[in-house]
């Protein structure tokens, strides 16, 4: 149900494609990263949450969302009534990409090539998890989903069908939120957050 193409969507379980998706090498960003940052959760999720690609935290510890924007993630999902453990929680890209800086190591942006490169595993995840309501969070995921037109700005907490049943939605990422320099935009976006998974886990009853 993705608006961008996928070439071959690779076959196999959930354990079966964390495996092969371990040995990736359809675009360079294998070379920064620590490992292949996989999605996490049950195959029979109800719900699956898209976000762009693995942070430092999340490329040290092979699990999606664990560093400050993964916390601030869990504060939302609570507030919203939500079961982190309930949910497939993934990326659109499942490697780290940064530049040196010094000792430290700066996010980057992976590019249209690296993200349609990593398309298949998203693919491939959607296909077998088979999620009744799919959450994108950010600019990256949200395109992914319904193209390149779609504007969080816009667009955000408005259900839209996604074929075989499906719906998505999709609203801020929790980086994008912690990013923003004025405490009181930060407070109205993360609330937004928050109000767009309880959209989810109203539509869950
Ligand atoms: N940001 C993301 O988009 N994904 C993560 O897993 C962590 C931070």
């Amino acid at each position: 149900p993705l608006a961008k193409p996928v070439d071959e969507v690779p076959a196999g379980t959930l354990t079966t494609l964390r495996h092969k998706a371990r040995g990736c090498r359809a675009c360079p960003l294998w070379r920064y990263g620590t490992q292949t940052v996989f999605g996490q959760g049950p195959a029979a999720a109800q719900v699956m949450l898209i976000g762009e690609q693995p942070g430092l935290h999340e490329d040290r510890e092979g699990v999606p969302f664990v560093g400050p924007a993964g916390q601030l993630l869990d504060r939302a999902l609570g507030e919203a009534g939500l079961d982190r453990s309930a949910l497939y929680l993934t990326n659109t890209v499942k490697h780290f990409k940064y530049e040196t800086r010094g000792t430290a190591k700066l996010h980057k942006r992976a590019n249209a090539a690296e993200q349609a490169a990593c398309r298949m595993w998203l693919a491939a995840e959607l296909l077998r998890v088979k999620p009744k309501l799919v959450v994108g969070l950010g600019a990256m995921a949200a395109q992914t989903m319904f193209g390149n037109a779609f504007r969080i700005t816009r667009e955000r907490g408005v259900w839209r069908p996604l074929g075989e049943g499906a719906q998505g939605l999709a609203t801020w990422h929790p980086s994008a939120v912690l990013r923003m320099p004025e405490e009181q935009k930060r407070h109205a976006a993360f609330g937004e957050l928050v109000a767009d998974l309880r959209a989810v886990a109203g539509a869950l009853e």
